[in-house]
């Protein structure tokens, strides 16, 4: 299988410091594009960071999983090459954002896939064995797999890089999930030695809120068009309420019940029959409510005699369901603010929702600050944090005695 490659780019935080020198891996799999990053700890400590994205093929993501691990090998693989560093033995953290059973820091059970992944024979396993084993197949990659984490948590360690008050770390993205600090004391079902340790990072998993039926009170006609349309339907019920994986779809279905009932598009002679409504066309359509860019976008899409009033509608559109996700995530961030009870709390944040859309960080400020009105907080946009924070996890990791690590 051939591995189709983006440019390597340089994605050094500005005011990272870490207190283990050295050079770290890390990979972030989670989204359509999966990414091998490089950190370099500096004798100033500082962080150096370069980045390389390559796009899994959708076979790949639908099929065997050891095609898949054996792709993200080959990645690496080319990744060490063009950065002189076959045959060195680098730390590695990886960032695998979706739900794992986590049973030490370098061990995940696969609980189920999400967004766009589903290789069924991969689930009950352990992700970073599957890893290992696809590494050692290519003779000249001698990588030490120590660190398996979630996105959030990778983000919530970039987050306290920049800001010592993060507390939260949150992704916007494709999907959408939080992992908080939470006082061991409430932990009832941790099993494993804890002595010592007063908060633990909890990766809440919160797009499969709903899963049990108990959000079906508010799921829209919309809602069950989009789950009925998805990779895995009757899962992630949250998720699927905003998350930029789906928003686009929502918009697009709303569309389609406004044109059956002639409200939109009257103009338009030949209605095109394959499209697509993106959460990137979402963003563009909010942005400064051009209503000439939002006709362009549509032309694009093969409408090509919408007048401004139809532009007007799907600025509507995509408002309404912006507010609607921003306020459902807000929703969950307050109760997490008034939950850690803490005085002042730092959101780091990353994802191509938050990043992109023009208006969910002003919403959710909004919001959250309406429903926990006497908790301080801020959001941050902590980018790229997933991988960064994997690879400053191996670097913590491989500074500790990793016997203790274990659940
Ligand atoms: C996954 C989470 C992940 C989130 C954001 C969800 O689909 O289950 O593990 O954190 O997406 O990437």
């Amino acid at each position: 299988m051939g591995i189709s490659r983006g440019k390597q780019e340089n994605c050094s935080p500005s005011s990272a410091k870490v207190e283990k020198k050295g050079k770290f891996l890390a990979l972030d799999l989670g989204g359509t594009n999966f990414r091998v990053i490089l950190l370099e700890l500096d004798s100033s400590l500082e962080l150096n960071c370069q980045v390389k994205y390559y796009t899994v093929p959708e076979s790949l993501r639908l099929g065997e999983g050891e095609l898949l691990f054996d792709f993200l090998a080959e990645c690496i693989e080319s990744f060490l090459k063009d950065n002189n560093l076959l045959g060195q033995k680098l730390p590695l953290g990886f960032c695998f954002s979706f739900p794992m059973d986590q049973t030490g820091i370098d061990e995940g059970i696969l609980v189920t896939w999400t967004k766009s992944f589903n290789c069924p024979n991969v689930v009950g396993h352990e992700v970073v064995k599957i890893l290992k084993n696809a590494l050692e197949k290519r003779k000249d990659v001698a990588i030490d797999v120590v660190a398996i984490i979630n996105d959030t948590t990778g983000t919530m360690m970039m987050g306290s890089y920049l800001d010592k008050r993060s507390a939260i770390g949150l992704i916007l993205g494709t999907g959408c999930n939080a992992s908080y600090f939470e006082k061991v004391e409430r932990i009832h079902k941790w099993e494993g030695k804890h002595e010592g340790i007063t908060e633990v990072i909890i990766d809440i998993e919160w797009g499969a809120f709903g899963d049990n039926g108990i959000l079906d009170f508010m799921k829209t006609e919309v809602d069950k068009i989009v789950d009925e349309n998805s990779l895995i339907v009757n899962s992630f019920t949250f998720e699927k309420l905003f998350s930029g994986k789906y928003i686009g779809e929502i918009v697009k279905q709303i569309l389609l019940q406004l044109i059956d009932k002639n409200v939109l598009f009257h103009e338009v002679k030949l209605k095109p029959q394959n499209w697509t409504f993106t959460a990137a066309d979402v963003s563009h359509s909010l942005e400064g409510k051009d209503l000439e860019k939002i006709s362009d976008i549509l032309k694009s899409k093969g409408f090509l005699e919408t007048t401004l009033d139809d532009a007007e509608i799907v600025y509507y559109v995509c408002s309404v369901v912006s507010v609607r996700g921003s306020l459902i995530v807000s929703i969950c961030l307050s109760s997490l603010l008034r939950r850690m009870d803490k005085k002042d709390v730092t959101i780091a944040v990353d994802g191509s929702l938050f990043k992109l859309h023009p208006k969910y960080k002003h919403y959710m400020e909004k919001f959250i600050a309406e429903l926990a009105p006497n908790h301080k907080f801020q959001l941050i946009l902590a980018e790229d944090g997933s991988g960064k924070g994997a690879g400053l996890v191996a670097a913590v990791v491989t500074s500790l005695d990793r016997s203790k690590l274990h659940a």
